[in-house]
């Protein structure tokens, strides 16, 4: 089912996992993408950035997503990732995203509030979920520097008026990770998440997931953590695939030959993501 961000973390929240929110760079990897949650049994959200999506094209996005949602019987949401633009967001929601972010975060507190509540009123109207963000996750998007020079973790006092004031239906939260950290891995502060989790009701978002080390991701969702962004992990792995298969290719050669490759090794890591995000082991935890 072609589905929002609140129904698949409401779920995720029921029975203890995270969802993989995984970023698509171009539409060649994006079958392949939701074909890794088919075979997981697992929802997907596949986030655009507001220029990829201008890039591909909403609606050649929201297609996709909606026919494979329905032809793979998979729960897939299409979200719209880091958007600043008021304009950018309603673009997305007029085009059919299910869900989008706003991401405030570089604002004073009182704007941030203000610019979400607007997405929220608009959003909610349109039957769209909305992703607050809160306290700033440093890196570089897409290859590109975001500004982390003054970086701030969440505070769960200001955390719990976020969330009551602007009503959004997720909340990024900045507990030490940062957007496309590959050659290393982060320390997550766990004591400040546990804080946060403990006075606020809505599910929480982990950005900067290629830097989170694999052996602490039971331990975020166990605090609330529903949304898992991952997406420079499967751009490294599409652009080193297609170094190489384009490296040894004749001109002539059908452009799949190369392609697919880069795709699989995208397919790959969506997997593996996902069999850690289900959390089987910890379902029971919850159950019981
Ligand atoms: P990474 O690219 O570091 O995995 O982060 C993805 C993300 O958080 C997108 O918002």
């Amino acid at each position: 089912m072609y589905t929002t961000l609140k129904e698949v973390t409401r779920k995720a929240e029921e029975l203890n996992y995270t969802v993989g929110a995984f970023n698509a760079h171009n539409l060649e990897m994006l079958p392949d993408m939701i074909r890794a949650a088919k075979e997981e049994g697992a929802p997907i959200i596949i986030q655009t950035s507001v220029d990829t999506a201008k890039y591909i094209g909403h609606e050649n996005l929201v297609a996709v997503c909606k026919s494979m949602a329905t032809k793979e019987m998979v729960d897939v949401v299409l979200h719209l990732d880091h958007a600043r633009d008021f304009d950018d967001i309603k673009e997305a929601i007029d085009k059919g995203y299910t869900s989008v972010m706003f991401d405030g975060s570089h604002l004073p507190f009182k704007e941030n509030i203000m610019k979400t509540c607007a997405v929220v009123e608009y959003a909610h109207k349109h039957g769209v979920s909305v992703e607050g963000e809160l306290g700033t996750i440093g890196g570089t998007e897409e290859g590109i520097h975001v500004d982390d020079d003054k970086k701030v973790y969440t505070n769960p006092k200001d955390a719990v008026e976020f969330v009551r004031a602007t009503r959004v239906d997720a909340l990024a939260i900045a507990i030490g990770t940062n957007h496309g950290q590959y050659k290393s891995k982060t320390e997550v502060n766990i004591p400040l998440l546990k804080e946060i989790k403990a006075v606020v009701d809505v599910p929480l978002v982990i950005h900067g997931g290629t830097g989170v080390k694999e052996k602490d991701i039971h331990e975020l969702i166990d605090n609330g953590i529903r949304k898992f962004n991952v997406g420079t992990e499967l751009l490294v792995a599409w652009t080193k695939t297609a170094k190489e298969t384009f490296a040894e290719t004749k001109e002539n050669k059908s452009l799949r030959h190369n392609i697919i490759p880069c795709n699989k090794a995208v397919k790959e890591i969506v997997k593996h993501k996902i069999e850690i995000f289900m959390n089987k082991s910890g379902h029971l935890n919850k159950v019981i």
